[in-house]
């Protein structure tokens, strides 16, 4: 939610913080600004709606050397999108650019009589008016006064019109990377804007105050004392996000799926078996469980649905999925013999993060499935199973969701190989199919021209119905999701013998539904379900496995997936249904990797 990146350094900071804007894009993009800060002109300071594109050309008349400033890429919370209330915001001395929520700012507002002076409806000028009223030539010291005072979250980017050169920053729950380098010091959301400069990078700790300069970086806690942050290194390389020749994000992020799979799972694979050793996950832990509660947010909540549907069919664990934003608030029934699974590509949904802290309070162990590394949900976590599927750009998530089920399954082999519920020889049938998905996912994505053709056809129907059972269903409420977030079609999913309790009464002349029946043992009663719906003249397009043809009594339109057990079948189905809802939202002209009103990660409740 929102993009922040600061630089400075010894090359003009305007065409830096741009570009580096246009690759944080991704988490906000209703409006953008940057602000540099000229030894001889103090702030220039340059904002507008839009994309970071029209800040990009507003700025190109901009004239300024300046090596120093902040930029911001905005995903609007308080306050209308409007540039009044764009970042940066300036009061005074002070200009900042601020991702996160200031919970207290009314509060703030009021004591402090700051009504006046502020200009903007947002929570961070309040920040920026705090800390200009409290300056007194010390950064260090009013920063330290200033968040003492905040409740909330924020990554704050702050720069003080005397103090050339210099950018100071501090983090509570908010994401920030920095790194230092031999042109200058860079500070941003995420590594995306980073990468291109250093390849070194650190974590910026919560509650530490960094003053960057083109020398170098320094980190004191709020006690004073210097820290030295640990140094990680990125695995990937910028181009792994950029678009690399395909007209989008999303499309080159389904494609990469059949590696991002290999990636995640080779690894994980010894002697044929799961082994988890050097994730430091301890057998101990997945013996000594008595139930598992899965916890995650969106598409990251989808795929803990397919993983519940595999650790209880195939071990008898009882598992629970719950809506991280729902769990948190409902005083859950866990306790230390409860593993806490939590799903997250981003590690910094703020749902699925508070749900991990009060898994951790009530006693549970918390085992996350994340996608960036040394995010917050991966630190907080007691254990961790990174996914590798690399930067996830698009706002729809698609690479991500199929490395967390992949990832789920590892832990369910690892899981019943170790409870003595799976004998070693089935397990690792079970990994060796596993690695064989990739290639079952690759043919799926070569074959995809009827679904482009499909996609042509639903591209105009109000109202689309996805039916599925068992783990078909658990996909089908993932592809709805997928189709509604970037085609604006409403959408519906539903337990395909549920559909005859109500909601068949919306289907009429033509509404699309798309059956998904690749589950051998319930075949012939979703068969049963489609023709309930065909007979009410919908339009029905059923993904099956090769060799379950249907007649056109059945259905309008065929798409098989490979012949294979239906708990491998699914990576090949989600392929599907992704370019489903890919082609859908392309065919309607619309913007495929960010659509309205979202942003790729939600950091707000
Ligand atoms: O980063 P996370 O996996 O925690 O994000 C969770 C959801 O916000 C995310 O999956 C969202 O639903 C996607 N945009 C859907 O495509």
């Amino acid at each position: 939610m929102c993009g922040i990146i600061g630089y400075t350094g010894n090359e003009p900071a305007k065409d830096i913080l741009i570009n580096g804007l246009k690759q944080l894009e991704y988490r906000g993009y209703d409006s953008a600004g940057i602000a540099v800060l000229d030894p001889n002109s103090g702030i220039v300071l340059k904002k507008k709606t839009g994309k970071v594109e029209e800040l990009a050309k507003a700025a190109e008349a901009e004239k300024t050397d300046a090596t120093c400033g902040i930029g911001h890429t905005r995903w609007a919370t308080h306050g209308g999108v409007t540039e009044t209330n764009a970042h940066p915001h300036s009061q005074g001395q002070v200009t900042i650019c601020h991702n996160g929520i200031i919970e207290n700012y009314k509060e703030l507002t009021t004591e402090y009589g700051l009504k006046n002076v502020l200009k903007s409806e947002t929570d961070t000028e309040v920040v920026a008016a705090l800390l200009d009223k409290f300056y007194e030539g010390d950064p260090y010291k009013t920063i330290k006064k200033v968040v003492d005072l905040l409740a909330g979250s924020f990554a704050l980017c702050i720069m003080f019109e005397d103090q050339p050169g210099k950018i100071f920053a501090i983090r509570n729950v908010s994401p920030m990377v920095a790194a230092a380098f031999d042109g200058g010091s860079i500070i941003a959301s995420d590594l995306t804007a980073v990468i291109n400069f250093s390849k070194k990078y650190f974590v910026v700790p919560e509650y530490h105050i960094l003053t960057l300069t083109d020398s170098g970086i320094t980190v004191q806690d709020l006690k004073g004392r210097k820290v030295e942050p640990e140094i990680l290194e990125v695995n990937w390389d910028i181009t792994s996000a950029q678009k690399g020749g395909y007209p989008h994000y999303m499309l080159k992020e389904i494609n990469e799926q059949p590696e991002a799979i290999e990636r995640t799972v080779a690894p994980r694979i010894q002697n044929g078996l799961p082994f988890l050793a050097d994730d430091g996950i301890d057998d101990d832990v997945l013996k000594n469980l008595k139930d598992i509660v899965i916890v995650a947010c969106g598409t990251a909540m989808h795929a803990g649905m397919v993983g519940k549907s595999i650790i209880e069919s195939k071990l008898r664990i009882p598992v629970l999925v719950e809506i991280a934003s729902e769990f948190r608030y409902k005083d859950p029934i866990i306790d230390e013999k409860t593993l806490t699974i939590v799903v997250s590509q981003s590690g910094e949904t703020i749902d699925t993060l508070e749900a991990l802290r009060l898994a951790k309070q009530k006693g549970s162990k918390v085992l996350s499935v994340v996608n960036v590394k040394g995010s917050t949900i991966a630190r907080e976590s007691d254990y961790v199973l990174y996914t590798h599927a690399g930067p996830e750009i698009a706002v729809a998530s698609t690479k991500a969701y199929t490395v967390q089920i992949a990832a789920m399954y590892i832990l369910a082999a690892r899981l019943g190989l170790v409870r003595g519920v799976v004998s070693e020889e089935e397990t690792k049938e079970f990994m060796e199919k596993l690695l064989g998905v990739g290639e079952l996912m690759q043919k799926t994505i070569e074959a995809s021209n009827d679904i482009r053709r499909i996609a042509n056809h639903i591209k105009t129907a109000p109202d689309v119905f996805y039916i599925g059972r068992g783990i078909d269903y658990t996909l089908s409420l993932e592809a709805s999701l997928k189709l509604k977030e970037i085609s604006y079609i409403h959408s519906e999913a539903y337990a395909a013998g549920e559909l005859k309790h109500g909601t068949i009464a919306l289907i009429s002349e033509n509404v699309p539904v798309i059956a998904i029946a690749t589950e051998e043992h319930v075949y012939p009663k979703v068969i049963s379900n489609v023709r309930e719906v065909k007979s009410r003249g919908a339009y029905v397009i059923l993904i099956s496995c090769e060799g379950k043809t249907e007649s056109k009594e059945v259905c309008d339109k065929q798409i098989y997936i490979p012949k294979v057990d239906s708990v491998f079948g699914v990576f090949a189905t989600a392929v599907i249904l992704q370019l489903i809802a890919y082609y859908t939202s392309d065919a309607k002209g619309l913007d495929v990797d960010k659509p309205r009103n979202l942003a790729k990660s939600v950091t707000v409740e």
